[in-house]
């Protein structure tokens, strides 16, 4: 068996980035429900527990509490946030409505550097709050070993039972050293070694997807961005030709897209690969359309009726697979009285229909996109796919203003192919989240030779970003800009003009629609 950590997850939305820190431990973590028996948790013979922080109060009603036996199995545990409170509940100490909320940064000062948890970090550092109960009195044989402005109890340890409490949050970003502290719990304290690889987890994904799946047949809806890629990837590996991938073209995809994905995935993975050419459908219904909600909505509602009809054809299939990652839904456990489910609603279209009769099957749903890269090329994805930037669902559609013509999707995509060539070529490409030219359908007067012309304009936009959801733009080298522009003015016939959009997000969106 693995050596691993357990969480017990009280609610926190954080709860998935505890394990994905500590599979940057190389150390296996298992999450388990904040009531999981000891007995149950014992047989895992984990080499340490973590309890996660969760929205309740210790003392509320239907707090959610964890068996009190797991303090006694002899593990080192480490309490975050409502974790600790727990430690207080349960060992006899006391917690108390904080007089206000803290929340957000602080700086803690470290009293004791002799706690295995700060071991080798500063004496002050950076922490992120976001706690509204405090504890106002130590559980038996703890003693306090950092504070804050507003805590005198924001580290606490009982260094003889390894039991150690942190009011704040490791796990986040916001907490710059809380890799250090959760490192120093894991191999420090609890002594794991580093033996937990993306490999590993690979094999691990491959058993659960053939346990779930049995005999039974599969279909993913495969877009060719890189989650779906990974998921089918890793699919393939698991149950080989018991996955079918429907693959729509709507016609607003980019040059080459639809041959890349029948090359690496038909020819190359060989998976049964059902190419749904819907092209000249999706250009009909956008004729005449210029308003951008009403293309979405097109575009959504004929994508499910395409691949209805395509999972119809695929035969008999149990399940769907879809490749969700965490961040896409960040789930919880379900606590009375707090919300069951924190979804980040983004946009859906694209997104495959809610009525369709399958059981799903989401390989990735703990992963994050990092994560995810290095697991497509565990799988052996090529590069191309496993980091390109992210492509919209509704496609060249939310960069044609205005009407979708043919001809329109025609100029764009050659457009949009000089700029992935240069930018992939200055090395730019993989550095940045986006980089895309849009399709103004406003004509001006230019002149080319002899002859006066009256064409249509490229807006180039490069962004830098995290998640997608702020952006700024990319302050674009002045000789990538003049070589991108003169190669899109003399090469795509129907441009005679091209401009960079230098708007940052908000207020902008990253894309024009
Ligand atoms: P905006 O334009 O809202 O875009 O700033 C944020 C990010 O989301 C991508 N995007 C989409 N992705 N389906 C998707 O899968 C969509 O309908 C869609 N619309 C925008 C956009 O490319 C950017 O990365």
């Amino acid at each position: 068996m693995n050596e691993q950590i357990v969480i017990l997850d009280f609610g926190s939305q954080y709860t998935q980035v505890i394990a994905r820190r500590i599979r940057e431990c190389s150390v296996y973590s298992t999450i388990l429900p904040f009531n999981t028996p000891a007995a149950e948790i014992a047989r895992l013979k984990p080499s340490g527990l973590i309890l996660s922080g969760g929205p309740s109060s210790v003392y509320a009603a239907k707090a959610p509490l964890p068996d009190p036996a797991i303090f006694a199995l002899g593990l080192p545990v480490l309490g975050i946030c409502y974790g600790v409170q727990l430690l207080a509940k349960f060992l006899g100490g006391n917690v108390e409505k904080g007089q206000k909320r803290e929340y957000g940064k602080g700086t803690l000062t470290v009293k004791d550097g002799t706690c295995a948890l700060f071991k080798k970090l500063p004496k002050a550092l950076q922490v992120w709050n976001s706690h509204g109960d405090k504890l106002t009195q130590l559980p038996t044989g703890f003693k306090p070993v950092a504070v804050t402005e507003n805590s005198e109890f924001a580290a606490i340890e009982n260094r003889a039972k390894k039991f150690f409490g942190l009011q704040f949050h490791p796990e986040v970003v916001h907490t710059p050293r809380g890799r250090e502290i959760i490192t120093n719990f894991v191999h420090g304290i609890c002594g794991c070694g580093r033996n937990w690889t993306m490999r590993n987890y690979l094999d691990q994904a491959v058993e659960e997807i053939r346990a779930q799946v049995g005999k039974e047949h599969v279909i993913l809806g495969l877009s060719g961005g890189v989650d779906s890629s990974v998921a089918a990837a890793l699919l393939h590996k698991a149950i080989g030709d018991q996955l079918t991938c429907i693959f729509v073209n709507n016609g607003l995809l980019r040059s080459r897209e639809a041959e890349v994905v029948q090359e690496v995935f038909g020819r190359h993975f060989n998976m049964k690969l059902q190419y749904e050419n819907a092209s000249s459908r999706f250009l009909k219904k956008l004729k005449g359309v210029t308003d951008p909600e009403k293309k979405r909505k097109i575009i959504g509602g004929l994508f499910i009726d395409v691949f209805t009809a395509a999972t119809k054809r695929a035969g008999k299939a149990k399940f769907l697979a879809q490749g969700t990652l965490y961040p896409d839904v960040i789930e919880s456990v379900p606590i009375a009285g707090n919300p069951a489910a924190l979804i980040k609603s983004h946009h859906n279209v694209g997104g495959l229909p809610k009525n369709l009769k399958f059981a799903l099957v989401e390989p990735l749903k703990c992963l994050f996109k990092d994560e995810v890269r290095q697991l497509g090329l565990e799988l052996g994805l090529p590069k191309e796919i496993v980091w390109r930037q992210p492509f919209p669902g509704p496609g060249l559609a939310v960069r044609i203003l205005g009407e979708v013509t043919p001809s329109r999707c025609e100029i764009l995509r050659n457009a949009d192919a000089i700029v992935v060539e240069e930018m992939k070529a200055s090395g730019l490409y993989y550095k940045i989240w986006q980089s895309f030219a849009v399709l103004l359908p406003i004509r001006s007067v230019g002149v080319m030779g002899d002859e006066r012309t009256y064409d249509y304009t490229i807006a180039i936009r490069a962004v830098e970003s995290q998640d997608g959801m702020t952006a700024d733009w990319v302050k674009l080298p002045y000789d990538l800009l003049e070589k991108l522009a003169s190669r899109i003015i003399n090469e795509v016939k129907g441009v005679n003009r091209c401009v960079l959009d230098i708007t940052s997000k908000p207020p902008g969106t990253i894309e024009w629609e």
